[in-house]
Parts: C-alpha cells; structure tokens; sequence
C-alpha cells in the first residue's frame, strides 16, 4: 500500500527513531508499503519516519540509478538498526534530494567512507563497509533516522537562500507527483 510521505515541518522528521524488535508486528508489510511508496515517488531510498514511523529503518533500491557504476547492480536492500561505526575519507561534494524536501536539491558535502553494522530484513546480522553512491544514499537514510535533513549541513547562505522554499513546503505549498502529508494540513 502506497503511504503519504510526511514533508518538511512534519515533527516526525525531527525525532529521534527507536530500535526495531525482532517480533515487531507488521514489520514485513511496513517493508513492502515502503518499498511501494518509495518507487511510487521515483526515490532510491526511503527511511520509515519520512512515512511517519519513528523506527531504525530504511531500504535503498539504487539498482537503476547509475547505469555507470556497475557496483549498483544489485544495490536494493532493507535496513535495521543501523550504526555507522566509522567514517573515513576526503569530504566530497553531491547533489542531494529527499522526498521529504520536495523541490530542493543542493550540494552536500560528507566522507566517503563507511563501516555500517546493521541488520537485515530477516534479523540476519552484518558489518559491511560501503563508498561512494552507495556510503552517500545510507549516510543520508541513516540521518533520517536521527532527525536530521540534508539541508541541516548546508552552509548558512545557502540555508538563507533556500528558507523561502523551506517556509513553502511547511505551510503546504509545494507541488508533488506522489502522495504527501503535510503537517496541519
Ligand atoms: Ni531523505
């Protein structure tokens, strides 16, 4: 089932989310309405407060993203209670966008490196490092997860350049090609 994915101004994207139980029920069908809802909005990836559950998970479907980087091939994978153990690496510069943030893409500038510890779908446990697109789409998710948005690292003129936009999206006045919720709205 396709869910209205909660936009800027939405408090459930400023709290900080809780570890998912292994008995946590509808877990299975949680996953598959974000995976729906994601593809829906042409995202690659999703985390559940950006559908309004505050809880340590997300997905990421980048297979089709870069057809460039073969290492994408098979990048689609869930999520849970992630921790990024290290980050390492030179800071490097890419455009992002959130579906949370509708309309505003700018540059952000985060290490390339990183050790996550993480459990999948099934409980199964792994430590696995990642780089480049793919350490960049996690770091972004995992954000999420602590409340924070990838306009909270912008430098503070861009900030200022972008506050009118920012103002929009709160009060409501942003177009979508997918399905929003807005708060008090
Ligand atoms: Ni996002």
């Amino acid at each position: 089932m396709i869910r209205p994915v909660v936009v800027y101004g939405n408090p459930s994207l400023r709290k900080k989310s809780e570890l998912v139980q292994n008995n946590y029920e509808g877990l299975q069908t949680l996953i598959a309405d974000m995976f729906e809802t994601m593809y829906n909005a042409e995202g690659v990836g999703l985390a559940a407060p950006q559908i309004g559950v505050n809880i340590n998970l997300f997905i990421i479907d980048a297979r089709e993203m870069d057809e460039n980087d073969p290492t994408l091939v098979d990048f689609k994978k869930v999520f849970i209670n992630p921790e990024i153990v290290e980050e390492w690496g030179d800071e490097w510069t890419f455009n992002e966008g959130c579906l949370s943030l509708p309309n505003i893409r700018e540059d952000v500038k985060r290490r390339p490196n990183i050790k996550l510890r993480y459990v999948d779908e099934n409980f199964n446990q792994f430590e696995e490092s990642f780089d480049g697109i793919k350490a960049r789409i996690i770091q972004h998710e995992y954000d999420h997860l602590n409340g924070v948005l990838f306009v909270d690292k912008l430098a503070m003129l861009k900030k200022r350049m972008i506050k009118n936009k920012l103002g929009a999206i709160e009060k409501g006045q942003v177009e979508t090609e997918y399905r929003v919720k807005f708060y008090n709205h």
